[in-house]
């Protein structure tokens, strides 16, 4: 699908990524005097890199309905620290048991499992002090509405209706714990994977005042991308080149877990990428605004490679 891309979309999305980086560090947390562990191993997992995709869709949505960066951008470093902080997590003997990560040694090989631990927490609540730095900014009561909203949204999505939801059923799942179904694979793609992507969607709308119709709307993208990105993410863990992915593969079937290819198998999840892409596509076309860049980043991600 993604061979309709240009050249000049790749250019951008390395310039675009660069941008992101470079709005989303001046938040980064600083060092003080006996925390310095745990400030140094928050960095760490941060300064790893990842494709910061989820602060782009906010960045993206933000330009598209004509808002601030200024005001989006704790928002941006708020989201990348609640998911860097779900992957730290993520990769704790406990839950994947996992050793590599954006293409280094994950928090607790290097730290140790207490500290990876702590780290992850850190993230959480220091994304919630960054967060909450935007609605001390805001200039007038629109902004303070909005900038509560986006507050709102963020911590909704990340907990247990969203990504811990998710990551509790993915656990659940795990060697036959729960029995497989359709049902269980979709609450957890939903939960785990797509309702991070949802407040990329619509806090940067939310924050530029776009229509609630078109806030609803990208929500519901956020859910079909979301499943197409998890199904993605399930593929790449069973065919995916562990260098460029920066992990390592094979990894969910050790896990015994419950992915879309134990439950349909690689054709249908090859299929299906490009099915739940198309459906967020038409709901995409139907916005009130536009955004080229954003709907060929959705489509790039069907067949992205890490
Ligand atoms: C990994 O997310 C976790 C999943 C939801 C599959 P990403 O693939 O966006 O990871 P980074 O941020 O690029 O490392
Ligand atoms: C993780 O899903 C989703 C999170 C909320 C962290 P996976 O466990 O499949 O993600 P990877 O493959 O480790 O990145
Ligand atoms: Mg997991
Ligand atoms: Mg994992
Ligand atoms: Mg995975």
């Amino acid at each position: 699908m993604s061979a309709q891309l240009s050249h000049e979309f790749f250019d951008e999305l390395k310039e675009k990524t660069a941008r992101v980086n470079a709005l989303i560090e001046p938040f980064y947390p600083e060092k003080g005097s006996f925390n310095a562990e745990v400030v140094e191993a928050m960095n760490y997992s941060l300064r790893a890199g990842g494709k910061r995709l989820r602060p782009m869709f906010i960045l993206e949505t933000l330009s598209m309905y004509g808002g601030d960066v200024r005001k989006a951008a704790p928002f941006m470093a708020a989201l990348e620290m609640i998911h860097t902080y779900s992957l730290v997590h993520d990769d704790l003997p406990e839950m994947d048991n996992d050793e590599y990560r954006r293409g280094l040694k994950t928090t607790w090989a290097v730290y140790g499992q207490g500290m990876a631990v702590l780290a992850g927490d850190g993230l959480l609540n220091y994304a919630y002090e960054t967060a909450a730095g935007a609605l001390a900014a805001a200039e007038d009561e629109t902004g303070l509405r909005r900038a509560a909203r986006a507050l709102s949204i963020l911590a909704g999505n990340a907990g247990i209706s969203g990504m811990v939801g998710g990551q509790c059923a993915d656990l659940m799942s795990e060697a036959g714990r729960r029995p497989e179904s359709p049902e269980l694979l979709r609450y957890i793609h939903t939960n785990k994977t797509a309702r991070m992507i949802a407040s990329g969607l619509t806090i940067g709308a939310v924050l530029a005042g776009a229509p609630d119709e078109d806030v609803r709307k990208l929500d519901s993208i956020a859910d079909a991308v979301g499943i197409a990105f998890q199904i993605r993410d399930d593929l790449l863990d069973v065919e995916g080149d562990a260098a460029v992915l920066g992990k390592a593969t094979g990894q969910d079937a050790l896990d015994g877990k419950m992915t879309y290819i134990t439950v349909f198998g690689m054709d249908k999840a090859k299929e299906d990428v490009v099915r739940y892409t198309e459906e967020a596509l038409v709901l995409f076309d139907a916005l009130t605004a536009s955004n080229p860049f954003l709907r060929n980043l959705l489509i790039s991600l069907v067949d992205r490679d890490r």
